[in-house]
This record gives structure tokens, sequence and C-alpha cells, in this order.
């Protein structure tokens, strides 16, 4: 199973690579990318009016997840929510609205425009209940147990090691707790040829595990996948990348797991 990087991929110019790109996606949302961004692709993606209309336009802006979850996270009244790779802080937002004033959504990123963006939303539109926090979504640097789900948007297909990041999402979920996510994977194991494309990878593509091996890594950190569906709304919007997609089966799927 290969849940870490091909070997020839470096990956200190990896982070550097998808660090610049989030930067962009922070900072000039309107720009060219490889994937679509903003309230259109949420909507299409299944947000509903009632969700977005109740954060700041501006992190929808920047949104660059690549499904909605937010069914099968269920989130309840004051729960506390882990949001890995909160980017801009759409689906933190979102969640502090399911968590309630008595709950707390905890956003990581690991890219400073990311974060910078986000908490001035945040104190601009007083969602007390939410922070954001620089970091990697493979050690935290959270107490063990410490909430009661784990939701993630478009990010864990970024990760280097996801067998590591799953590890970290089971340390600090509860007995019972949640992982709710959407990410990116492919049908076809992709070639190392377009692994080991650090643009690739930072579009979200390169990095994509082969499906049944993802759900494996899943499954070997101790939780249990409950449900897979496709996003079939979802599309890549360059040529490569559609070209890609297309060859390998690159798409994008929401997973809930149990903490069993
Ligand atoms: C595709 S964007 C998605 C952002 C957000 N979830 C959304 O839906 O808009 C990926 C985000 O994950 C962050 N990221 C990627 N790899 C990471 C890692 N290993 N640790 C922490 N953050 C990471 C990036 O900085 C970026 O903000």
């Amino acid at each position: 199973m290969a849940t870490v990087l091909p070997a020839r991929v470096d990956t200190d110019a990896l982070e550097q690579k998808v660090k610049a790109m989030y930067r962009d996606v922070a900072l000039n949302p309107r720009g060219e990318f490889h994937f679509e961004m903003g309230r259109a692709l949420t909507e299409r993606l299944g947000y509903t009016s009632a969700e977005l209309d109740a954060i700041p336009s501006e992190a929808i802006d920047s949104f660059a997840g690549v499904g909605y979850y937010f069914d099968l996270a269920a989130l309840q009244a004051g729960e506390v929510v882990v949001d890995f790779g909160s980017g801009s802080g759409t689906d933190s937002f979102v969640a502090a609205g399911k968590v309630g004033a008595g709950g707390a959504v905890i956003g990581i990123d690991m890219t400073d425009e990311q974060l910078a963006k986000a908490e001035r939303l945040r104190a601009a539109a007083g969602f007390a209940q939410v922070s954001y926090r620089k970091g990697y979504i493979d050690a935290t640097g959270l107490s063990e147990a410490c909430c009661d789900a784990v939701i993630s948007n478009g990010v864990i297909n970024l990760a280097p090691n996801k067998a590591k990041v799953f590890r970290e999402a089971a340390r600090l979920l509860r007995p019972g707790g949640r992982l709710a996510i959407a990410d990116i994977v492919t049908d076809i194991q992709l070639p190392e040829g377009i692994s080991c494309d650090a643009t690739l990878w930072a579009a979200c593509i390169g990095g994509a595990m082969q499906v049944d091996d993802y759900t494996a890594a899943i499954e070997a950190a101790g939780l249990s996948v409950m449900q897979l569906r496709e996003n079939s709304a979802y599309r890549f919007i360059s040529q490569n990348a559609q070209g890609a997609a297309r060859k390998f089966g690159v798409k994008s799927v929401s997973i809930l797991a149990i903490k069993t």
C-alpha cells in the first residue's frame, strides 16, 4: 500500500509548493487554478444557502474543498470539532454554526496567509467558538481524545504520509467520535510521473491515493469506515488536470468513519 510519498519527491520542496499555491488561494481567489473555488462550487457540492449565508463570504471566495460531508458528520450542539487544513475557514465556520456557542471548532493549517485570512474573518464576524492554529495535520499537538469529530475537505491528498494523518485523527477522537471528510482519491494508482510532479500534487491530483488503499489506511488507524460516496459534482478545470482525472479515475469522495 502506497501511503507515503514516492522516494523521489522532495517533501520540503512539496511543502513549499503547497504553501505557495494556498497562499494564492487566500490572497488571490479570482486567479487561475487547476481547480474551481467559491460559492458556485459550494452550492453545487451540496452546501445549503442557510449554511453559506451564515458565514463570511470572503471565506467562501477562497473555498477550495472538494465535497460536502456535513450530513455524514451530523455535528451536534456543544461538540468539539477539529478541522484538518482549515484554509480560509469555510468549513470551520459552517461547523461552528452546527456546534453553537457551547461547542468549539479548532482549525489547523500550515499556510500563514490562509490562517491570517481565516482569523481576520473570524474576529470580524465574532465566531468566539472558533480558533485557528498553525500546525501540521499529521502532528497537531492537540491532546488525545480531545474532540467529537475531525473534519477535513480537500486536504489529506496533499499530505506526504496519509497513514500518519489518519493515526493523528484517531488519536484526537474520543471513542465513538467521527472522522467526516471529503477528499480526492483515484481508481488506479497514479504512476510516479504524476505523483512526483509537485505542481500536480499541490493541485490535489498528484498526491491522490488509490481509493481502496485510502480506506484501508483509515481502518488501519483504528477507525471503521461506515459510508463512502462519490461527489460527481466535483471536477477539475485545467485541461492537464482533466486529462489525468479521466485516465486514472481521479475523483472526489466523502467518507464517514467512526473511532471504535
Ligand atoms: C485544498 S485547500 C482546502 C482548504 C479548506 N479545507 C477549504 O475547503 O477551503 C488545502 C489546505 O490544506 C492546507 N494543508 C495542506 N497540507 C497540510 C498539512 N500537512 N498540514 C496542515 N495544513 C495543510 C493548505 O495550507 C491549504 O490551506
